[in-house]
């Protein structure tokens, strides 16, 4: 049953911008908090990795440290072990996310070690966040394929989804990652996992490499889905999946829930300015079709 209401979860600020070409430390604050300012709930705004994996994300402390917060939106980051939740608490994040893989390749290329090595390193990361009263979300990469080994059984989606759900996660995010997904197979996927973990604890992500995010999303609505992942612009990629282009636009998002009468809360107008500073600031138009009209 198509959802009334769609919470967005907007991660331009961290999936965009960890591959684009750095920009300051106050040109993502102003995203941060011109997004909030345009109704987004939650907003992806750190990530605490490696500085020599991903320079782009190395001033996240700072950038928690300096948004002005507005007290109904959620702040969250990245962080895929101890040391990274210890800094993220230290600046004040307010959610965290840890992210697996369904393909063994990825996650070694991603963050060095295989799918079961992560769930080790992932639970004592589960462990200290409910102790200091953290929601996690988890994210599951290359549900739909993988850069390296190609068709990702759904079953081993399901699997690692499961994993992370029973070990506490409030929220599973699928992603696919390289956006090579069509709608019948990301709706099959979408089902698959829905088995294993409740739909409502559920979130899409997909990239939009091959242009198919929205209608990937569309064929997925049915099932219930509600909240789903998209960065402001278009912005990014994945610096380890070669060829992968940004998350879906948020403002292309908008724009269809909207007109198929679906409550996002979000002004798109407020939505695209935000969207076209930041692109300003990399020194491009926008990622999104529907920005690029309504700013004519
Ligand atoms: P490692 O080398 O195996 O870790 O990296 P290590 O524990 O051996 O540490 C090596 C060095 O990194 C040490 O420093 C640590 O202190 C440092 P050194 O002694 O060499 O100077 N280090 C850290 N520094 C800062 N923050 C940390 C941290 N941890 C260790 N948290 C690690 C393992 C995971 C850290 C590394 O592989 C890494 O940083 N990977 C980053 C991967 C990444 O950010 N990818 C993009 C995000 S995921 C994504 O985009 C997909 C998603 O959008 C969903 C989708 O689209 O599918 C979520
Ligand atoms: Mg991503």
């Amino acid at each position: 049953m198509t959802p009334k209401s769609v919470s967005i979860f907007e991660v331009g600020a961290r999936d965009g911008l960890q591959n684009e070409n750095p920009v300051t430390t106050q040109d993502k604050i102003i995203l941060i908090e011109a997004l909030a300012k345009a109704g987004i709930k939650r907003i992806e705004a750190a990530s605490f990795v490696s500085p020599k994996w991903v320079p782009q994300m190395a001033d996240s402390g700072e950038v928690l440290r300096n948004i002005a917060r507005q007290s109904d939106v959620t702040y969250s980051a990245l962080t895929p072990n101890l040391k990274g939740l210890e800094l993220a608490l230290d600046a004040g994040a307010e959610e965290v996310a840890i992210f697996g893989a369904a393909s063994q390749s990825f996650s070694q290329r991603n963050i060095n070690c295989s799918i079961e090595e992560s769930i080790e390193r992932f639970a004592p990361v589960m462990e200290r966040a409910i102790a200091a009263n953290i929601p996690v979300r988890g994210y599951v990469s290359c549900v739909l394929g993988c850069p390296y080994e190609g068709d990702i059984a759904v079953s081993e989606v399901a699997r690692v989804s499961e994993i992370l759900y029973k070990m506490g996660c409030y929220e599973i995010s699928l992603g696919d990652t390289i956006g090579i997904g069509t709608p019948d197979n990301a709706r099959r996927m979408l089902e698959t996992v829905a088995e294993k973990v409740p739909v409502d604890k559920l979130a899409l992500h997909f990239h939009d490499t091959y242009g198919q995010a929205l209608a990937n999303i569309l064929a997925c609505l049915e099932t219930g889905v509600s909240v789903i992942d998209s960065s402001v612009a278009g912005l990014g990629g994945c610096p380890y999946a070669k060829g992968a282009s940004g998350n879906l636009a948020t403002e292309d998002l908008v724009y269809m829930l909207h007109g198929l009468g679906i409550e996002t809360g979000i002004d798109l107008q407020l939505l695209a300015q935000a969207g076209n500073r930041i692109s300003q600031a990399l020194g491009r138009t926008t990622g999104s079709k529907v920005a690029r009209a309504i700013s004519g």
